[in-house]
């Protein structure tokens, strides 16, 4: 076995998240600009060879968890045959998906059949009006995809939820009752100050410990665990299934315990969602590298990784939109 692969301050990197492409069919106010078009050119992505060979070299070093991101995923045409090797992949025991479930209905099955065990799904508001206004989509699209994904068992289903004051603050409530009636599992997320859309939002920021405090007067709430071990802190709806998971990057971070890097489309490594450290793998893999010398490049690589965000004391510091480098 392989020394794991760990930062100068000593957290072990055992999960990639990796995004296979930067577009998206949808245009979240939060996430892209209204008409947004400079994307990455798609000569520019890594292939499916050169993803599985970066996701393998990964494994051998111990990530053993990987989730696909974007943009949206499955506007990567394939999407489901890189799944299936990614998932056959010796080392990869948990491989996810987070999506914005507009194409899911098409593609739920066979994601699942691929060996894609988990899903997130963002998911803002359950009116379709309201839906229209954040995204430029259609909600529809969204419930038949979340449906289908519970169809083809898909355990657990999460709903991430970005709350925003004004816009769907009203919403947890009705939230919380939509993932007990469908058994998924409800997360609320702190909106992040990423690129300048995200900035903007930014002054739509809800501190969670509100949220927690607002639902506790109408629910029994337990502590609770979710296995996975992210940034999540859990709380259990007492007389019922569902479990809530706050993500605090705002009021509270989590970067002491974090375990993991991002892929970006085009082959760079992101050390931080919060910060601009990065390293290009594509020019190595595109040179001919050897698996050694990949290998060598990653542990480079996981050691630039920051010590911790500073979106509060820098809220400036992210220049890149949150669909380069998944959530
Ligand atoms: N702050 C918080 N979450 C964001 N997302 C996108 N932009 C932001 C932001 N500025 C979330 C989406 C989705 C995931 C891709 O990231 O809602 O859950
Ligand atoms: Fe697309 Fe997700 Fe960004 Fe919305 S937040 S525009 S769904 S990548």
């Amino acid at each position: 076995m392989k020394e794991p692969l760990t930062d100068r301050l000593g957290r072990k990197i055992e999960y990639l998240r990796l995004s296979v492409t930067d577009r998206c069919d949808l245009r979240c106010f939060y996430c892209l600009p209204k008409g947004f078009r400079d994307f990455e050119i798609p000569d520019h992505w890594l292939d499916f060879d050169e993803i599985e060979r970066v996701v393998a070299a990964f494994a051998r070093l111990g990530t053993h968890r990987v989730r696909l991101t974007g943009g949206e995923p499955l506007v990567r045409r394939g999407l489901p045959d890189l799944a299936a090797r990614l998932a056959r992949l010796p080392g990869i025991d948990d491989l996810s998906l987070s999506t914005n479930a507009t194409r899911l209905a098409r593609h739920a099955r066979t994601l699942r059949e691929a060996g894609i065990s988990r899903i997130n799904v963002s998911l803002d508001t359950l009116r379709p009006e309201r839906f229209r206004e954040i995204t430029g989509g259609r909600l529809e699209k969204v419930l038949d995809g979340l449906m289908a994904a519970r169809d083809a068992g898909f355990t657990p289903i999460k709903i991430n939820m970005v709350v925003m004051r004004g816009i769907n603050d009203d919403e947890v409530g009705d939230m919380v009752d939509f993932c007990i009636e469908h058994g998924f599992t409800l997360r609320f997320i702190e909106t992040m100050p990423m690129g300048e859309t995200g900035r903007d939002a930014s002054d739509r920021y809800v501190d969670l410990d509100e949220i927690r405090n607002r639902l506790a007067r109408r629910f029994e709430l337990l502590p609770g665990m979710m296995p996975g071990g992210g940034p999540a802190r859990y709380v259990q709806v007492a007389g019922t299934d569902l479990r809530i998971g706050f993500i605090t990057p705002i009021s509270r971070h989590f970067c002491e315990s974090c375990n993991r890097v991002r892929l970006s489309a085009d082959g760079t490594l992101f050390l931080c969602l919060g910060q601009e450290h990065s390293y290009p793998l594509r020019p190595l893999l595109r040179a001919g590298c050897s698996d050694a010398e990949l290998e060598a490049a990653i542990r480079e690589a996981v050691a630039l990784k920051p010590e911790r965000h500073e979106f509060r004391e820098k809220p400036e510091q992210v220049i890149r939109f949150m669909s380069m480098t998944g959530g």
